[in-house]
């Protein structure tokens, strides 16, 4: 999602305010730096990255801050920083033509309503496009900081995502990318309350997919609780969905995934993940996974290695737990000590690593369906199978934006090596 807001912002820049993109910080007239404040390293981060742009950059250049850590410090950043010329939040990508003449500005609305704004456009890939589908988020799960930063959830109208669809595949992209905290949940919530419930994600696959040009549609984020079956079919029998599901487990224990108000239970989890594997035999199922969350004991962490165990992620994003502000987890009692959280992480790490030398060996010799988009510079273009494995043969530029059929003839860990047949 940072990605995309980092192409609006762009957008509106070189389309509104005579901006034009480099390389090189030394040289730029605006320093924008687009930040994540999910976990606090990010947060810390921000401010050695204004220290370091401040003593490179050209005297009269400005800095930007954008994103989620904008909305979550706002002026305090200015204050600590006062380098910085502006500060945007998350939810207010919108402004940036305005904000950016403005010296010591602060817009960090987290009611702001951006679901309507048509940006102006620009995109980094021309194979793939990511769209966005909702804003914000409802869920307000304990140990969350993103329902502060990016405020309640809205579903962005159907008109305008089908629009920027049809714009995106006329440019050239095969790939769409639907994008939201909360796919799955779309539909619930529109500025336009007559809208509401009109149509929901699964409708939302059906009428992307039938656009002429689009070729594959991948989404991000969904939610396990919103995987009801239609959804599961729809995902598993339309050709054109890739095969490629997140499901953001956080815990495997029942007890850790109700205070971290996730909504679902271990057993309803592996249900969803179970029906999938069947309906999918070939489908990719990664995941997020926070250990040392409050009160997590070892029979909690025993849990959710039994669910890692059981539905084998392709990709587990591993995390510590880290206190944030604004969150109701921050209050909780029983926190789990540091050393525990970490050789708990160590231990799920390893072991991923194991399944994952098992997954990639069992791709030796199959055939798989790539979308080459990305030019290496040994040679090697790379792309992903609909299931979303990274696979890289010996090829050049004429390969780019083209579908081909691969033999997989060296699988390592992350990347596949193959041949075109
Ligand atoms: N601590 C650790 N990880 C977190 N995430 C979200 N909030 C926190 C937190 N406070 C993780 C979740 C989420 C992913 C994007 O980041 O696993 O799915
Ligand atoms: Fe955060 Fe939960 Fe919303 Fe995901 S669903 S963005 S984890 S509050």
């Amino acid at each position: 999602m940072n990605v995309r807001d980092s192409e609006h912002i762009v957008a509106e820049l070189t389309t509104k305010k005579n901006y034009c993109l480099t390389n090189s910080s030394r040289e730029a007239d605006l320093i924008i730096i687009n930040t994540c404040s999910v976990r606090e390293k990010p947060v810390s981060k921000l401010f050695s990255e204004i220290g370091k742009f401040n003593k490179t950059k050209k005297t009269d250049a400005k800095i930007g801050v954008c994103g989620c850590t904008a909305s979550h410090l706002g002026a305090e950043i200015i204050k600590r920083a006062p380098a910085v010329n502006f500060v945007l939040g998350a939810r207010n990508v919108s402004k940036i033509s305005e904000i950016v003449d403005k010296n010591r500005a602060v817009e960090v609305d987290i009611n702001h309503d951006e679901s309507e704004f048509a940006f102006s456009n620009f995109r980094t890939s021309s194979y793939k496009s990511f769209i966005n589908i909702s804003i914000g988020c409802d869920k307000k799960c304990s140990f969350c900081i993103v329902p502060n930063t990016r405020g309640d959830e809205i579903s962005i109208p159907l008109n305008l995502i089908l629009d920027e669809v049809k714009k995106s595949v006329a440019m050239g992209a095969k790939e769409i990318f639907l994008l939201g905290q909360n796919v799955n949940n779309y539909g619930v919530r529109f500025s336009n309350p007559q809208l509401n419930k009109s149509l929901d994600f699964t409708d939302l696959l059906e009428l992307v997919t039938a656009i002429d040009g689009v070729e594959r549609v991948r989404f991000t984020s969904p939610h396990p609780l919103h995987m009801d079956d239609r959804f599961l079919e729809v995902f598993a029998k339309n050709p054109k969905i890739c095969k490629s599901m997140h499901m953001p487990l956080q815990s495997g224990s029942t007890k850790i995934l109700k205070s971290m108000k996730r909504g679902y239970s271990k057993e309803w989890f592996l249900n969803r993940a179970k029906k999938l594997r069947t309906l999918v035999p070939n489908v990719h199922i990664t995941t997020d996974i926070i250990v040392g969350f409050p009160d997590e004991t070892d029979e909690d962490f025993a849990d959710t290695m039994e669910i890692i165990e059981k539905v084998r992620f392709e990709q587990i994003f591993s995390f510590k737990y880290s206190p944030r502000p604004f969150t109701t987890a921050i209050e909780f009692e029983n926190v789990v000590p540091e050393e525990v959280a970490s050789q708990r992480l160590t231990h799920l790490q390893k072991t991923h690593l194991n399944m994952l030398e098992e997954i990639s060996a069992l791709q030796k010799d199959k055939i798989l369906k790539v979308y080459f988009e990305e030019l290496r510079r040994d040679g090697m273009i790379a792309g992903r199978d609909e299931s979303n494995f990274v696979v890289v043969v010996d090829g050049s530029e004429e390969l780019l934006g083209k579908i081909k059929k691969v033999k997989i003839v060296n699988p390592r860990r992350v990347v596949l090596e193959g041949e075109i047949v």
